[in-house]
């Protein structure tokens, strides 16, 4: 049985714990840029990184075979191999190509998004804590971020979210599952959320860990734009299919939206040929998927019961990421656990400190258990 950690149970003996500790509002993360920093005492290679949720086991062997087979096609640009997976994506999910773009990771459909809507002032209501990436590429085009905290058990506050809606808001961003929380928005509650709230503003929802969700009570809003709502759907090849390093993402709206997308997106030409033709031969590799899912899955659960053991009390996740409460600073927590060889993600929000791992192999997870147990 997983632990279930409700945030005010936890918060009683957290903050006699980590008494002393600064509190600092709002959510605080580290720059990613820490990631190419010299690490002190460890070779840099030797280091296990848990600290961006990718996929452990690299790219299926078909991705890889159509990586080498697509170099006679390095010197033509690659519209015609857009298109293709465009059409793949929308026969699979029953969609028009119309109604589908195509970006350089979930991260440049963010862009385009936070360029119609996000820009000098425009109000974007979300929660927090959310996907810091999103966050921070708004606030680098000034949007006004109406920030309403996570519920009591870490999810989405969708009736507190709802309040904050007014006419002045021009997005909605919701991030389901959440980063950092690993935390689902139910079904029916989100779709209900979505068609009514999406008449008074477009409502982004970032699908990125959709594949990794086995919580029934899940379920993806591709259909509410197939009803004609103004909901747009983001996903990325960047975490199941391990493609993080080759940049392939999506957005799923009706196609007067991602008419508006393809107007003011980079080019037609944002993602390479072999980024392409992999992408292709992952997206029909089930097999493959299924298995990197079952494996997150055991060194998932190895993990919750190290964490149960050890007495850290994790938020339980429908990702390949887990978070739980730390009782001391998460920036110290995170050298602490980097001067070891291991890198993980410190996350701070209303005061208190966490610490977020992204599941790796199950050698991944043995390491960092025992790190942790020896931290302890
Ligand atoms: C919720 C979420 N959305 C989007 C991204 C970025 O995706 P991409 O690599 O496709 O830009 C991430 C990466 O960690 C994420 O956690």
């Amino acid at each position: 049985m997983k632990t279930s950690l409700n945030r005010r149970d936890w918060l009683k003996t957290a903050l006699i714990r980590s008494a002393g500790l600064t509190m600092s509002g709002g959510l605080s993360l580290i720059n990613c840029n820490s990631r190419r920093k010299q690490i002190p005492g460890t070779a840099k290679d030797n280091i296990i990184l848990l600290d961006q949720n990718e996929n452990p086991y690299g790219i299926s062997p078909h991705a890889e075979t159509a990586i080498n087979d697509a170099i006679k096609y390095a010197n033509r640009y690659p519209d015609d191999h857009s298109e293709e997976l465009v059409e793949l994506i929308a026969e699979t999910e029953g969609f028009e190509k119309e109604n589908i773009v195509l970006g350089a990771g979930a991260t440049e459909i963010f862009r385009t998004a936070g360029l119609l809507y996000c820009t000098d002032g425009k109000e974007v209501v979300l929660a927090d804590p959310s996907y810091f990436g999103f966050v921070n590429y708004t606030e680098k085009v000034n949007g006004r971020m109406v920030k309403v905290p996570l519920d009591g058990d870490f999810r989405h506050d969708l009736e507190a979210i709802s309040g904050k809606v007014s006419r002045n808001t021009s997005m909605i961003y919701i991030c389901n599952p959440n980063n950092p929380t690993g935390t689902i928005a139910k079904g029916a509650d989100l779709s209900n959320f979505c068609i009514e709230l999406s008449k008074q503003a477009p409502v982004f929802i970032d699908e990125a860990y959709h594949d990794f969700v086995e919580d029934p009570d899940y379920s993806s809003m591709t259909g509410l734009v197939k009803e004609g709502h103004d909901v747009i759907i983001a996903r990325t090849f960047s975490k199941i299919h391990g493609f993080a390093g080759l940049r392939v993402g999506y957005a799923i709206a009706k196609k007067e939206i991602i008419d508006e997308f393809k107007r003011i997106r980079t080019n037609f030409a944002s993602i390479g040929v072999l980024s392409l033709r992999a992408a292709i031969a992952s997206y029909k590799d089930n097999v493959y998927t299924d298995s990197c899912r079952q494996k997150n899955r055991e060194a998932k659960e190895y993990f919750y019961g190290i964490l149960k053991g050890i007495g850290f009390d994790y938020i339980p996740s429908q990702t390949n990421f887990v978070l739980f409460p730390i009782d001391r600073d998460s920036e110290k927590f995170r050298d602490e656990i980097l001067e070891k060889g291991i890198k993980v993600r410190p996350v701070s929000f209303q005061g208190n400190h966490y610490c977020r791992v992204s599941i790796g192999t199950m050698d991944d997870m043995k390491k960092t258990a025992e790190t942790l147990k020896a931290l302890n």
